[in-house]
């Protein structure tokens, strides 16, 4: 994933957008993130990539050190994310 690309993409804010916060705001909570326009508070798949992000600026690891899925796969994945019903099954499954 690159800097540029959306780390949440309910409200398209960018992975470099979170570095920030996290670098200037120092957030104590990883549910503060929140406050950077609003990420992880859309349909939740962010969530645990903000939260290791979060971890990561805590133990002061460089901006790169997480990795990342690549931005095709990581929409797919939230993709399929959003198809799944309350159980967690697929959509449409009995
Ligand atoms: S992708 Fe961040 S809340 Fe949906």
């Amino acid at each position: 994933m690159d800097p540029d690309d959306d780390v949440c993409l309910c409200f398209h804010v960018s992975r470099r957008k979170i570095w920030n916060y996290l670098r200037i705001e120092r957030p104590r909570r990883a549910a503060e993130l929140s406050q950077c326009e609003g990420a992880g508070t859309g349909c939740g798949w962010c969530r645990h990539f903000l939260e290791q992000m979060f971890s990561a600026a805590q133990q002061s690891l460089p901006v790169d050190a997480l990795d990342l899925p690549d931005r095709d796969s990581y929409a797919e994945r939230r993709a399929e994310y959003r198809r799944r019903d309350d159980t967690g099954r697929p959509s449409g499954d009995e």
